[in-house]
Parts: C-alpha cells; sequence; structure tokens
C-alpha cells in the first residue's frame, strides 16, 4: 500500500498480492493513504452532479441490467425534450452547474435530437457542463455531441477482460468498448470510465486487468460500484459485490490515478445506508444526486432497491449535503473539472 502511494502505480504482481490478501486490518491504512491523496488534489471539496435518467429503452441486453432490452416486466418511459429542460431549470435553481444526462441506448434520441437539447440546455444556461451518458456511438456521433456542447461523457468499461466482458454483453465486443472510450479521449471529452465490482466469475486478474487498463486510458473519471442482482435478468439469483471490496477497488484506484474524479456510487449507498460517506472517506470526490422526475424513477432500475426513488430532487440535494458535511468534506457546486483540465 505504500509503494503504491509512493509510486502510483504497481506491478501485476503487485497488485495482485495486495488484492488477494488485504483484509480489515489493512482498510484504514489504505483508506487513510488514499483520502491524504484525494485531498492533495482535489483539498475537502466534493463536487456534485445532477443526473437527469431521461429515458429507460434500451436497444442492448447487458445480462447484468435491469434496463435491458428483453426485460419485458420493466414500463418504458421517456423524457421529452422539454421535460429535460424543466429538469435542468429545477437543478440550476437548486445551484447544481453539472448536469448528467443519462439513458439507455435509444435511437429515439437521435444525434440531432440530442444536440438539439444540449445545445437548449448551454444556451439558457451556458456555466453549466453537460455530462452524456448513452452509450456506444459511432466517432461521427460523438463528435457532432461535442460540437453542440457537451463537455464530458461516460462510458463505464465495466471489465476490462474480454472474455468476462463479452460474456456479460451478447452481441458486444470489448474491442468497441475500448475504441469508443478512446476516441472519446481524442475528441477531447472528459471522459469518465469504470468498473463493477462483484461480477460473477469476477477474479482478482480481472481487477488487475481493470487497473491496468485505467492506467493506459487515463480517464478524467472513474465509477466504481457493487454488481448488484436484479431478478428480471439472466444474473438475478448472483451474489453480487460487497461494500467492503468497491472501497478497497475506490481507494487503490484513488492511489493509482491520483487526480481521478471518483464518484461515491449510488450503488454503494444502497448495499449500505453509509456506503457514500464510507467511499468518500476512501478516496472518492463526487456524488451524483437524483434529478429525474420522481414519477418515472421507479422506473429507471438498473439494479434492486436503488435508493432515492422517492425523493425530490431538492430533498436529495440537501440530504447530501448532510452526509457529506458528516464526512468532514463540504459541497462544491461548481462544475467540477478535473483537476488538470485546460491547463
Ligand atoms: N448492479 C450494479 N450496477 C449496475 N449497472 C448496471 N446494472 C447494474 C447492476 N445490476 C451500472 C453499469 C452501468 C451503470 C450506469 O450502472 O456499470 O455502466
Ligand atoms: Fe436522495 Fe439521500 S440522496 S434521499
Amino acid at each position: 500500500i505504500q509503494k503504491l502511494y509512493d509510486n502510483s502505480n504497481l506491478s501485476r504482481d503487485e497488485f495482485t498480492l495486495l488484492i488477494d490478501n488485504i483484509d480489515e486490518n489493512d482498510y484504514e491504512f489504505l483508506f487513510n493513504l488514499a483520502r491524504k491523496r484525494k485531498e492533495e488534489y482535489y483539498d475537502k471539496s466534493v463536487f456534485m452532479r445532477a443526473l437527469i435518467e431521461f429515458t429507460n429503452y434500451c436497444k442492448q441486453n447487458c445480462n447484468y441490467c435491469g434496463i435491458r432490452a428483453s426485460n419485458s416486466k420493466v414500463e418504458r418511459y421517456r423524457l421529452s425534450k422539454e421535460q429535460i429542460l424543466e429538469c435542468s431549470d429545477e437543478g440550476y435553481r437548486l445551484g447544481y452547474r453539472s448536469f448528467v444526462m443519462q439513458g439507455g441506448e435509444d435511437p429515439f434520441f437521435s444525434d440531432d435530437l440530442l444536440c438539439d437539447i444540449v445545445k437548449s440546455i448551454k444556451y439558457k444556461y451556458p456555466d453549466v457542463a453537460i455530462t452524456l451518458s448513452v452509450g456506444e456511438k459511432s466517432m461521427e456521433s460523438y463528435k457532432k455531441l461535442k460540437e453542440a456542447g457537451t463537455d464530458r461523457y461516460l462510458l463505464r468499461h465495466e471489465t476490462a477482460s474480454k472474455e468476462l466482458y463479452e460474456s456479460l454483453h451478447p452481441n458486444m465486443s470489448f474491442d468497441n468498448r475500448r475504441n469508443c472510450l478512446f476516441i472519446l479521449k481524442e475528441l477531447g471529452y472528459q471522459v469518465g470510465a469504470g468498473f463493477m465490482v462483484g461480477l460473477p466469475n469476477q477474479k482478482t486478474s480481472d481487477f488487475v486487468n481493470d487497473l491496468e487498463f485505467l492506467k493506459e486510458l487515463n480517464p478524467e473519471m472513474i465509477g466504481i460500484g457493487p454488481f448488484i442482482p436484479h431478478e428480471d435478468t439472466p444474473l438475478g439469483s448472483s451474489i453480487g459485490g460487497t461494500v467492503e471490496k468497491t472501497l478497497v477497488m475506490v481507494a487503490i484506484t484513488r492511489l493509482l490515478l491520483p487526480s481521478a474524479l471518483l464518484p461515491s456510487t449510488t450503488a454503494l449507498g444502497t448495499l449500505d445506508s453509509k456506503g457514500r460517506e464510507k467511499a468518500l472517506k476512501a478516496g472518492a470526490n463526487v456524488v451524483m444526486p437524483n434529478l429525474s422526475p420522481t414519477n418515472v424513477r421507479e422506473l429507471y432500475e438498473l439494479y434492486k432497491d436503488k435508493i432515492c426513488t422517492g425523493d425530490e430532487a431538492a430533498h436529495c440535494r440537501k440530504c447530501i449535503e448532510v452526509r457529506i458535511n458528516s464526512t468532514g468534506y463540504s459541497v462544491d457546486m461548481g462544475r467540477g473539472d478535473h483537476s488538470e483540465w485546460g491547463k
């Protein structure tokens, strides 16, 4: 752990040794160093991003995901352009200057429509940062969305092991995933990658692949969350990830990529009522409160028992602030760019 802190890297064998042998006696040492490193780059700030889940239609069939195309039990919804703009009005009023528009891979939202929505928000609120998270697209599409004003793009790599990736994602390839991420980087987006912890058959070597992939890609953001089984998916009876293992991976990632933006994920808050606070104390520095209209929140169910589905945006805004303050950190409502962005 000390060596990882000193060198911001380890060899494959050293990572394997660390991940295989770390236990609760070492957690405090690891988490404290991760927190220290986070504070060197971002001080006591935790950035807020308002999440708008604008469509739960999806053409993909990821085996873990509750809104996969074949799940006929989900009631599908799409927000209209007007509804999305109303969400951004509400978010802006609450003080948010960073918005994440996330959805399934929904062809209804063409490049032109997405560009129009992004431009409309940017025209009204030039001081906000807009992040899109709508899956794999062509270089041309990513380019148009960038030119329309999109600042950032989230596309978790999910797992960097080709075989595991392809067993979880019917008709998708890890090579394309990887390609998309490198294209996004090249186009000048601030890029978010990330992976799940506790996938079926996920081994230490898979985590080491994730770490090596992240070091190579050097994304601005890295989302790490536990896999939580959803009953209406092929992986419904799997075990899922633990809070502890997820926190360990968050802390290791902080030491590996010291300046990264690391969200304290909603999935962690779902497994443990103090999960998000624990992540902030293990090196995370971003939270993404939900801004979706309450009447659709339950329908964006990627995994079971997702939190905040009954809460108003204003409630989550306050709730999160109290939680952040309880960790000794403070809320930063700015755009929350990566520390090296624009330098
Ligand atoms: N458990 C945890 N995380 C999930 N995601 C999708 N389904 C699940 C699940 N069952 C994550 C994926 C995706 C992100 C938006 O949500 O990593 O990239
Ligand atoms: Fe939504 Fe706490 S963040 S209720």
